[in-house]
């Protein structure tokens, strides 16, 4: 990051409480990239790091208030911002508009994430503001850049600290979806299995579901994103469960499809293997030198030989994969870059070419096969059926590393599970 910066300064804002209606506010999440840098979760506070200069890096923060603090909790102030967050130096934030021409006098180039608008203006004005004070010897920066970029290509790859946190977000994950299957009985509501993943993150110390979690029964396993999580489970449906702990803002993502009666019917894992064998056949290419575009291809090579054994699809395979008549099926692509955010930070095509994957970087590989509840080219025993395997998976030189290895993934190991309690 520093050499990237070099005579320049990177300017980040930490994010804003979101309202959630009238006058309460979802829980304070702050920026990703913010806290990646500075470590500090609390509204509003932005940060100047200019790493050719003694003192480099600069934090505003909101000023102490012990009237406001008893409302909405503790504020680190600009002292604590120097004490405990190592700034250099640290200011109120209503002092950034006087500050920032200050901190940006002399720098060439400026890294602020382009599209966020207040921040944006802000450097503006400061740079206007050199512009003016030229005369008397001031130098405005000449250049922008997109911050994203350059901290994205930073966070692509995971050093040893980022690794530790995203394999403890990925360990509470498995745990939940265990806790959960083995729970897992007809009659209960998706959330009930949601409220049992949840409680299983909250109580190993996890902020919470790093998104959404996704828990659908028979059909509402087709809905790519959904969250209404509302139904009933009913004996011979299969349920798909999507959810990630995070930690330390870190997010696991995982996903698990299982029979709600305990044991997958003969068409269920027909269908199931077929998915099962892309999930492997994608895992096994997350190598060195390898993409994103190769696991992709590979897995929809298998879905779509599947499909057209199972009589889904027409073949032959060429012209299905050509003519992408798999997408019915198979609408997503199979993986993305796992870390601070569910789909992380990083580029996936580096001047137009998809790039080849290096050690330590995340992705997932999440191939699926959907099957419409109105497909009327579907058997009865398949309509209104999803199935989605997803692992996190770690590129390493010696070979992926599958992070979510002890979620069982096999059906016999699947059955074996929720029958390991005696059901209903
Ligand atoms: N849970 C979001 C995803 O799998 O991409
Ligand atoms: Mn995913
Ligand atoms: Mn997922």
């Amino acid at each position: 990051m520093g050499s990237r910066l070099h005579g320049g300064a990177l300017v980040l804002h930490g994010g804003d409480l979101k309202q959630r209606s009238n006058d309460t506010d979802f829980r304070f999440r702050p920026d990703s990239d913010f806290h990646y840098l500075t470590g500090l979760a609390e509204p509003g506070a932005v940060m100047v790091l200019r790493p050719d200069h003694p003192q480099p890096f600069t934090l505003f923060v909101r000023p102490r208030d012990p009237k406001a603090e008893v409302w909405s909790g503790r504020r680190v102030g600009p002292e604590g911002a120097i004490e405990h967050f190592d700034a250099d130096a640290a200011y109120p934030l209503d002092e950034l508009a006087e500050e920032l021409p200050k901190l940006l006098d002399g720098v060439r180039e400026v890294f602020v994430p382009f599209g966020r608008q207040r921040l944006n203006q802000a450097v503006l004005r400061a740079i206007g503001s050199l512009h003016r004070a030229n005369r008397s010897g001031k130098s405005p920066p000449e250049t922008l850049h997109d911050a994203r970029v350059t901290l994205g290509e930073d966070r692509v790859i995971k050093d040893d600290a980022a690794l530790a946190a995203l394999r403890h977000a990925v360990d509470i994950t498995v745990d939940a979806h265990l806790e959960a299957f083995r729970a897992t009985r007809a009659g209960m509501h998706e959330y009930e299995i949601e409220a049992i993943i949840e409680h299983a993150f909250r109580r190993r110390g996890s902020t919470g579901p790093g998104y959404g979690s996704i828990v659908g029964t028979g059909d509402n396993a087709t809905i790519l994103h959904y969250v209404e999580n509302a139904s009933v489970l009913r004996e011979g449906e299969l349920l798909l469960v999507d959810a990630g702990a995070e930690w330390d803002y870190f997010s696991g993502d995982l996903t698990r499809t299982v029979p709600v009666s305990g044991r997958f019917t003969p068409a269920q894992r027909d269908l199931y293997d077929v998915v099962l064998r892309a999930n492997q056949a994608g895992i096994e290419a997350a190598t060195v030198g390898s993409t994103i575009d190769a696991i992709h291809e590979r897995c929809v090579r298998i879905l779509c030989e599947g499909l057209i054994d199972l009589g889904l699809l027409d073949g032959p395979l060429d012209a299905a994969l050509e003519q992408k008549t798999y997408e019915t099926y198979y609408p997503h692509r199979t993986s993305h870059w796992l870390g601070i955010d569910v789909h992380d930070a990083g580029y996936y095509c580096i001047d137009g070419e998809p790039r080849p994957l290096q050690p330590r970087m995340v992705l997932t590989v999440e191939p699926a096969l959907y099957v419409g509840a109105n497909d009327e080219r579907a058997p009865q025993s398949l309509r209104g059926c999803g199935i989605r395997i997803e692992d996190d998976v770690l590129v390493r030189e010696d070979g992926p590393e599958v992070l979510t290895h002890r979620a069982p993934k096999d059906p016999d190991a699947i059955e074996a599970l929720m029958g390991a309690i005696a059901r209903r």
